[in-house]
């Protein structure tokens, strides 16, 4: 009698352990994924909170917005140099006058300058108008983004090249690297727990007191099909799959739509910076509709032409202009800012009415070799703009003289906001 329950003890006991390493194994893939999450805040933590935080924050977003269209943080060429060690590299009292004006530095023939504009082929980098305080946040937030562990992530939505946020992509490495660790973790523990397991029933295989059902048990084929009727191992697989698809989504929620930054090669390296920057043709003068029409349009090959049937005949760029004349084919330029159909945006109504300068919207185009789009183009830019600005432009005109008249009337004290006169209307915006 005694010997019997100890011999189903036993048999038991192995369908326990089965179960247990089960549960072990659900456990600690859940840990593991607790700690990845834990992981991914820090660092995100790290970088907005601590000690200058807010410089961080500041550098940032300029960093972002200026110079990682020829620029990474890490040791690659992008357009110039990669800036991992800068700080090593350079003082910052080198740094400051170089971001102010890099042209001015090399011309005053500073042999370090000097060899790095020729080694980049006298590309020339873009002046930038920024404080003293706003270039050490630049280099102070670069220095910490060069430090970070180097985790290589393709972000393939938007198209964009490589200029998207790279806290986003920083997290989404961190998570990527996690899950591999994961993996490998827990491939290591099912070697273990196979290991126990043959070591179990050959254990109980040796003994000689067991009953023919028991020893149907023990000899039981280990059962792959039965690990994943498991309802543990099931909720395991589940779950791991659950969290990749609400990562795919959000990674890709997060980025509809929203191409800030998006600044793509063209078919003709056209410069702005050299033809609205240094030599001054009025945006109007290409851009033909932007004071008068909804579109600012894209100047055709023949406005080109105005000046380059005689400037820079020989140069491959310009000849490239030609071809597309002799072909009678549009030159493909990409298109950079894009509203979605449901939208309705009227440049005129901006720039002409309002007498908003375009740097408002599209940042400073006359210093970028490359246009890159600035802003964001979501709703709730045109919404705050809308609210904040205040309509004083056409102070000549009679009906919005009497406009601002009626709402002083009315809202003593409170500025008129494009608000007032019903720039939040839905109707004005969307068809
Ligand atoms: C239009 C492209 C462009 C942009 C935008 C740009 N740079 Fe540069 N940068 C260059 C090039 C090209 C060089 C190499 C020197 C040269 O040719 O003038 C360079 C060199 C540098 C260097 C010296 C690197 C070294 O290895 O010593 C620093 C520092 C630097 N840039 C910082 C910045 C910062 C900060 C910004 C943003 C505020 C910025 N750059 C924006 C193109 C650019
Ligand atoms: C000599 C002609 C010329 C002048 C002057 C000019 N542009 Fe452009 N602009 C172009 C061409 C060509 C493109 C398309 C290629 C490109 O994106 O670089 C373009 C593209 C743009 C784009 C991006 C369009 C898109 O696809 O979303 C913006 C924004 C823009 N220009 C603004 C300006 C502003 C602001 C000025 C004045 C400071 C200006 N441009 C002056 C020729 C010109
Ligand atoms: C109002 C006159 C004017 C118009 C219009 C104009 N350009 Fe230019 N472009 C210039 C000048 C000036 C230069 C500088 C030439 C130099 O460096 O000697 C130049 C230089 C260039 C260069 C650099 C060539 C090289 O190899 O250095 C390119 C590319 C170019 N333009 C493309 C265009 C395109 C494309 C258009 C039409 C969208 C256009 N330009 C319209 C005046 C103009
Ligand atoms: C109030 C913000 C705002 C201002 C100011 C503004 N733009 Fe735009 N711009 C936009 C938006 C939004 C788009 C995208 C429009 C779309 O997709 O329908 C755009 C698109 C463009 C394009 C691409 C082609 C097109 O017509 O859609 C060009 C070129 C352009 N802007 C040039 C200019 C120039 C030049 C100025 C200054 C004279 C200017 N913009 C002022 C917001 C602005
Ligand atoms: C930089 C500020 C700014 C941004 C950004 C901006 N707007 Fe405006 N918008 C204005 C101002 C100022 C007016 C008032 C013009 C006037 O005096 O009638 C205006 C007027 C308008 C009007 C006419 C409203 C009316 O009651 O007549 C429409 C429509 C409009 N904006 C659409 C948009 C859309 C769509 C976007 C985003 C893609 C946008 N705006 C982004 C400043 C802005
Ligand atoms: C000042 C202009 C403006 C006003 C006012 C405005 N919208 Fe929009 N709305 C936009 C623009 C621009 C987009 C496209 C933004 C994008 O693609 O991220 C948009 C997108 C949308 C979308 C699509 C969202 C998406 O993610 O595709 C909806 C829905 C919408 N608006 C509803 C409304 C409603 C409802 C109101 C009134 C309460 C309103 N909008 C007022 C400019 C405006």
């Amino acid at each position: 009698m005694i010997m019997l329950t100890n011999k189903t003890k036993k048999t038991k006991s192995i369908h326990y352990l089965k179960g247990a390493c089960l549960c072990l194994l659900a456990f600690v893939f859940s840990i593991n994924f607790v700690f990845a999450q834990a992981d991914t805040t820090k660092t995100a933590g790290q970088a907005s909170g601590g000690a200058g935080g807010a410089d961080l924050e500041v550098g940032k977003r300029l960093w972002e917005g200026n110079c990682t269209s020829c620029h990474a943080a890490t040791a690659e060429v992008v357009v110039g140099p990669g800036l991992k060690g800068i700080l090593e590299r350079r003082t910052i009292e080198w740094l400051i006058p170089w971001v102010k004006n890099s042209q001015a530095v090399i011309k005053s023939g500073d042999k370090y300058a000097v060899e790095l504009f020729t080694k980049y082929n006298k590309a020339v980098m873009t002046s930038f108008n920024f404080k003293d305080e706003e270039i050490k946040a630049i280099f102070a937030y670069v220095d910490q983004e060069s430090k970070k562990v180097p985790v290589k992530v393709e972000t393939t939505t938007g198209g964009s090249t490589g200029t998207q946020t790279s806290s986003a992509s920083d997290s989404s490495g961190y998570f990527n690297l996690m899950l591999g660790i994961l993996v490998m973790v827990l491939i290591l523990i099912f070697a273990v727990l196979l290991v126990m397991l043959s070591m179990v029933s050959k254990f109980l295989k040796q003994k000689e007191d067991l009953t023919t059902e028991d020893r149907e048990v023990v000899n039981q084929k280990f059962d792959v099909l039965a690990v994943f009727q498991n309802s543990a191992v099931l909720g395991g697989v589940a779950l791991l799959f659950m969290l990749f698809v609400l990562k795919t989504t959000l990674d890709g929620v997060t980025n509809i739509g929203v191409q800030q930054g998006y600044a793509p090669t063209q078919p003709i390296a056209f410069s702005h910076k050299l033809h609205a920057g240094q030599y001054e043709i009025d945006c109007g003068y290409c851009h033909t509709g932007v004071y008068k029409g909804k579109s600012a349009t894209i100047p055709s090959a023949n406005i080109c032409m105005n000046c380059h049937n005689s400037i820079k005949r020989g140069s491959p760029e310009i000849q490239k202009i030609y071809k597309a004349i002799e072909n009678n084919k549009p030159i493909e330029w990409v298109r950079i800012h894009n509203l979605p159909d449901l939208a309705y945006f009227n440049h005129a109504q901006h720039t002409n009415v309002a007498g908003l300068a375009c740097e408002k919207c599209h940042g400073e185009i006359k210093e970028m070799e490359v246009v890159q789009q600035r802003a964001p183009l979501t709703m709730g830019w045109c919404i705050n703009c809308h609210r904040q600005t205040v309509v004083e432009h056409a102070k000549d005109n009679k009906y919005y003289d009497r406009l601002i008249e009626a709402h002083d009337k009315y809202q003593k004290g409170s500025p008129m906001t494009v608000e007032n006169i019903g720039g939040l209307e839905c109707a004005k915006c969307h068809y």
